[in-house]
């Protein structure tokens, strides 16, 4: 008797334990953000990941009874180095849902390791249209080239510019911008003389904004990564283009607003299209840069930092439709045709390509209250990417 009862009681103990386990396991859902901390790109990595807090800080980090775990890791912006994270965070850390791409190679970096694993992968940054289609895993919350480049060339051949010369970075998302603004500026009208494109690595723009001052266009058209702004505002300056008479055209990678105000007086004026500005007026986006602002030591939140702040909001909104099913097939059904209030207005994701659709604003360089900022003027509403809208 006695030894049936100890048995009894050994055997609850064993099951209480083995029970306990797999619960507490469950609980917990790591999501790996995958990010350019250090490096060239550093800003991106600062921006996407305060982005992504801010929004748990705002919400809570708990969401059908799952906790939200953040792991944050620093790919130097190096793509060899983003596969073999993504990988380790999958295998050895138990990571079930990913995030970042701070640049185009780095989110093409994880496909492979997305599909393979069926791990969804959330780009909170990189814009080349086709990183979409490099895994059925990959969704994106901040937009691509085609998307936010179209509505600029509209802008300007419908704003007297006849005639322009474009610079962009000489990789992925510098080829969309340019060929998405020059096919819709040329089919209203516009005609481009010269398509300059600079290296993405330690670029010096003197030489190449001298071709474009000899070529005496109406408009230049850029697209830089964030980050590589400043420089190029002050060069743009430096180079007499204003004086000459270019009017500088730009996707808002350019004038980014976390270096915005260190521009100074060159930068007043470049009219931009882009999917957010920290001035972007509406009550969540003031919500949000208050929150942001407070726990950033006042750092201006920029369109990196709301990348970052969708991805969780999407992965918040997918885990409440699952009933905090993880499961790779689960989530990305789920997050077909998604829809939610961003900072940066309406949002929804394209249940066919799985990227987002938004407004696109037009701003303008102003100064208000003393700081620089970008001011909206005009919205093209619920744009898809163009890239794919066209191949379908
Ligand atoms: C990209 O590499 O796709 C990229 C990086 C920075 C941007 C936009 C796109 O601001």
């Amino acid at each position: 008797m006695l030894k049936r009862r100890t048995l009894l009681a050994a055997a609850g103990v064993a099951l209480g334990a083995l029970a306990a386990v797999p619960a507490a396991a469950q609980e917990t859902v790591k999501v790996g953000l995958i990010l350019p901390m250090t490096g060239p790109f550093a800003s991106t990595g600062r921006q996407v990941s305060a982005g992504a807090k801010t929004f748990l800080e705002m919400k809570g980090d708990t969401v059908a009874g799952k906790k939200i775990e953040l792991i944050i890791r620093d790919d130097a912006g190096v793509a060899d180095q983003t596969r073999r994270i993504a990988q380790e965070l999958v295998v050895n850390e138990g990571v079930k849902l990913l995030a970042g791409g701070g640049l185009t190679p780095l989110a093409m970096a994880v496909a492979p390791v997305a599909t393979q694993a069926k791990v969804p992968m959330i780009v909170t940054s990189a814009g080349t249209a086709s990183i979409t289609k490099a895994s059925p895993f990959i969704t994106r919350t901040s937009g691509t080239l085609p998307q936010y480049s179209l509505p600029v060339g509209t802008w300007a051949a419908e704003n007297g510019i006849k005639k322009v010369v474009t610079l962009v970075s000489d990789y992925g998302p510098g080829i969309d911008a340019e060929k998405w603004f020059s096919k819709e500026f040329k089919g209203k009208g516009g005609e481009i003389i010269e398509a300059v494109r600079v290296p993405l690595a330690n670029p010096d723009f003197a030489p190449f904004l001298q071709r474009v001052r000899d070529a005496k266009p109406d408009a230049v058209f850029v697209f830089l990564p964030s980050g590589a702004g400043a420089l190029f505002m002050k060069q743009f300056a430096d180079r007499g283009l204003p004086e000459a008479g270019v009017k500088l055209i730009a996707t808002g990678d350019v004038t980014d607003d976390d270096i915005l105000n260190s521009m100074g007086k060159p930068a007043l004026g470049t009219i931009t299209g882009h999917f957010y500005a920290t001035a972007h007026d509406s009550p969540e986006n003031k919500a949000y840069v208050e929150a942001f602002t407070k726990a950033n030591d006042n750092m201006r939140p920029n369109f990196m930092s709301v990348g970052g702040y969708d991805s969780m909001a999407l992965i918040y909104a997918a885990l409440e439709k699952t009933n905090g099913d993880v499961s790779g097939p689960a989530f990305m059904e789920a997050v077909k045709g998604m829809s939610w209030t961003s900072p940066r207005g309406p949002v929804s994701i394209d249940p066919e390509t799985r990227d987002i659709i938004q407004n696109i604003y037009m701003r303008e360089v102003k100064e208000l209250d003393g700081e620089l900022h970008n001011v909206e003027f005009a919205t093209f509403k619920d744009l898809k990417d163009p890239e794919k809208a066209e191949a379908n």
